[in-house]
């Protein structure tokens, strides 16, 4: 058969115009935004690729939805809706609706932490580990050693290392391990995926210990779709099959839907044992909302539903792997130095080997997102020593292992050909290399800093 292009499967029905700038715009933009992208307004921005949570864009049957929503406070059957569509995918008894992942992650991890307990994950995500570590827990990091090896291909480079896991279970001893938490796919690490086997392994290594097993499942239709191509067994198997054969491994879950729900807003937490989503059902009401509601509007319990359903769709997720492998390989191709194999939701970028001549201190990642930004008006993230560096006593960086630039994909927004102008923009980014400069703070913030730091070009 000839091979054709994989189009984007859907028509576009309503359209939110973009503001084209010059770079001499962009420069003085820059500027005033003091070098941090995160300052940018986002009508200065072209292609947005900052984030793939809560950028998704919603299909006609999901604005329908919205005006379904049925917005009591007590047994809405929106409520009752996205309960019915998550207990099919999950197979979980008990369900809470919340705002957005991170306070689903703040009552169970709130609940389940304090001083003296330990979080062991293939890897943290930054919310994940700040509300653990709110709650005086320590949160451990066991990705495999391939996931240190950027250039090296592994089908499951998110995977949890095993061998580990069962090692830190005996030092730390069972009773004072919060959770395991599997981060599907591993977003910290290249949003790699992780596979089925690791998973049971993962789990089986818990049932044993008797310790908790709890899925990071934001990115899980987007994960099934690695497995059915990836790993033998799961040829014949939909995509919606093999996210419920790995619930089904887990103790309970935790969600951001702002990604594979295909909504703007929303989360939920599935537990298994009754006493504890009882305790957390307390805290659920204390500061999210009363059982059938979480911080969610009718409307939004609507949208969940129907895009936790057309996330699992082939056609929808073989768009989706594609396009972000489509940008992936094309840089790969330039020259570009780059976390391989491309992941699900986002290309990462090593911005220390494409720019080896800025030393850390002077934050090569934020180099290349101003000259994304300056050169083709695309907006993207440093993850590297501007958001995990230290100082030392004497005031000296510690730099971070890594200095990566993610270009996260929404979902369903842009086209083929906005993925071709970001190519495009690469090619000139290669160009302009030795020409780059590095950057030094000026201005910073204690915590978290790379959300408000003002920088200067040196
Ligand atoms: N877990 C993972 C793996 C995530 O990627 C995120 C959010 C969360 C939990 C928290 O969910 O934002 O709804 O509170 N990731 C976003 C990102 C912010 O850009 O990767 P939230």
């Amino acid at each position: 058969m000839q091979h054709k292009t994989i189009i984007e499967p859907f028509r576009i029905k309503s359209v939110e115009p973009i503001q084209l700038s010059t770079e001499t715009q962009r420069i003085a933009n820059l500027k005033k935004a003091h070098y941090n992208p995160f300052l940018l307004l986002s009508d200065q921005v072209i292609i947005d690729l900052l984030t793939d949570s809560g950028t998704s864009a919603m299909s006609s049957a999901q604005w329908a939805g919205i005006l379904e929503g049925d917005e009591a406070y007590a047994g809405s059957h929106s409520w009752l809706k996205m309960e019915r569509v998550i207990k099919d995918l999950t197979g979980f008894e008990f369900i809470l609706p919340t705002h957005q992942g991170r306070a689903a992650e703040r009552i169970i991890y709130g609940h389940l932490g304090g001083a003296d307990k330990t979080f062991i994950s293939n890897t943290h995500f930054d919310t994940t580990r700040a509300n653990i570590e709110f709650s005086g827990a320590e949160a451990i990091d066991i990705p495999i050693d391939a996931a240190h090896d950027m250039a090296d291909f592994h089908p499951f480079k998110g995977n949890m290392n095993v061998a580990k896991l069962e090692a830190l279970i005996a030092e730390k001893g069972a009773a004072n391990i919060g959770a395991v938490i599997l981060t599907v796919t591993n977003n910290s690490s290249g949003g790699q995926p992780v596979s089925m086997e690791n998973a049971e392994q993962a789990a089986a290594i818990c049932k044993k210990n008797g310790v908790l097993f709890i899925l990071d499942c934001c990115r899980i239709a987007e994960n099934s779709y690695f497995i059915k191509h990836r790993e033998a067994g799961f040829e014949n198997r939909t995509y919606k099959q093999i996210a419920q054969q790995m619930f089904a491994l887990a103790d309970g879950a935790v969600m951001s839907a702002k990604k594979d729900a295909l909504v703007n807003m929303g989360g939920f937490l599935v537990l298994k044992d009754e006493v504890l989503a009882d305790a957390c059902k307390s805290l659920l009401i204390i500061t999210e909302g009363f059982t059938t509601y979480g911080g969610l509007s009718g409307r939004d319990m609507e949208a969940i539903a129907i895009g936790l359903e057309e996330v699992f769709d082939p056609h929808y997720l073989q768009y989706r792997i594609k396009s972000t492998e489509y940008l992936g390989s094309k840089l790969r191709d330039m020259g570009v130095p780059l976390i391989w194999p491309t992941g699900g939701h986002a290309v990462y970028i090593d911005a220390k080997a494409l720019y080896s001549h800025i030393p850390s201190n002077e934050y090569p990642g934020q180099a290349l997102v101003c000259e994304l930004y300056r050169l083709g008006g695309i907006r993207s993230v440093e993850i590297g020593s501007v958001m995990f560096g230290k100082y030392d006593d004497a005031g000296k960086l510690i730099p971070a292992p890594m200095e990566l630039v993610r270009l996260a994909i929404p979902r369903r927004v842009y086209t083929q050909s906005h993925i071709e102008y970001v190519i495009e923009t690469f090619a000139e980014i290669m160009k302009e290399r030795p020409n780059v400069k590095g950057y030094r703070i000026v201005k910073e913030p204690k915590f978290l800093r790379h959300f408000t730091a003002h920088f200067e070009m040196i």
